[in-house]
């Protein structure tokens, strides 16, 4: 597996200082609060959005401090999203634990939850620069990408431009974001801002097609295989095998009231067979592709370097 190791030094050290800043943010909590994001801002997590941040910055002279500030807001909106998403998702684990829900119940998680978000507003307003609207812009998207993510439970007809939406909201939005932040500390110019911008949400969006293909492998991404299914979130391939599948064989099996865990590798066998794993693959290239793409002539090949290394770390690899 790619890991942190494969970025510069200054990145390694800079997502040792984000952790830091994020475990202070965490600690600034009242007790109740406080212990379900601690213990989750302290397990191993691949830090993609502050990466990312840190990454686009590089492009300028920024203020170092500021930058470390601006990836732990960011990954303290991720943070709280993944304490609300294993509420809603009815998840059990959660970067190889027990997802807070489970230990401190679903009424504490949320809250600590909506407190994150309200840390991370205070904190965008004493940063200043003017970013406070933006980040809270953001989580608007998030709520409603996971509106629309709850919304099309158990949709076996869900169209693809459909899933896109939900994709780019939920998960896009934040890398978007990120990349904005940075490319602001690096007083990038309107043009190249809006690039990175882009180059963010087509990443964001391939990475959660590859994450929807995470369902069908036991224990990927810390949790058991067929999480999603069960609860009716079909992901990018099972769509796209559904889809295809005119003898309604797919759809009758994830559909079926006794539907199980148990069931994962006949849903496999079957998305596999219409093709739908294929599909899931080439949609996700083509957003890693059009992400990269639209860098072209407007990136130094060091900050580059960075970007791309960040998405190997996401599982995706270089063209
Ligand atoms: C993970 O998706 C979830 C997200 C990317 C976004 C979650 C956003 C919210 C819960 C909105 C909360 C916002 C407010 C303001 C309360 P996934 O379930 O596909 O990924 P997973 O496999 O990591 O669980
Ligand atoms: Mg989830």
């Amino acid at each position: 597996m790619v890991t942190a190791a494969s970025l510069p030094p200054e990145l390694t050290e800079f997502a040792e200082m984000v952790a830091g800043r994020l475990l202070a943010l965490g600690d600034s909590l009242p007790e109740p609060l406080r212990s379900p994001v601690t213990a989750l801002a302290r397990r191993p997590a691949k830090r993609l959005r502050s990466t990312l941040l840190g990454a686009c910055a590089r492009l300028g002279a920024p203020d170092p401090d500021r930058v470390v500030r601006l990836g732990a807001l960011v990954e303290l909106l991720h943070l709280a999203s993944l304490l609300h998403d294993d509420v809603v998702d009815r998840a059990a684990t959660r970067r190889g634990g027990p997802a807070a829900h489970t230990v401190v119940g679903q009424e504490r998680a949320v809250l600590a939850g909506l407190a994150c978000f309200a840390l991370a507003g205070m904190e965008a307003a004493a940063i200043g620069g003017g970013l406070d609207q933006l980040v809270s812009r953001t989580v608007a998207g998030l709520a409603y990408g996971e509106m629309l993510d709850v919304e099309r439970a158990f949709d076996t007809a869900l169209s693809l431009p459909d899933y896109l939406e939900l994709a780019e909201r939920k998960t896009g939005d934040l890398f978007r974001l990120s990349c904005l932040l940075g490319a602001a500390e690096a007083g990038a110019t309107a043009d190249l801002t809006l690039a990175l911008g882009q180059f963010g949400a087509d990443f964001g969006v391939a990475f959660q097609v590859l994450d929807d293909c995470l369902d069908f492998r036991a224990d990927a991404g810390g949790k058991p295989a067929g999480t999603d299914h069960l609860m009716g979130l079909f992901g990018a391939p099972t769509l796209c095998a559904l889809a295809a599948d005119t003898s309604g064989e797919l759809a009758e099996l994830v559909l079926s009231p006794w539907f199980s865990e148990q069931d994962m590798p006949a849903v496999r066998a079957l998305v596999a067979l219409r093709g739908g794993l294929a599909a899931a693959g080439r949609l996700a290239r083509e957003r890693y592709e059009r992400a990269l793409t639209t860098l072209d002539g407007l990136v130094p090949p060091d900050v580059r370097r960075v970007l791309v290394a960040t998405t190997e770390i996401a599982g995706l690899g270089p063209r």
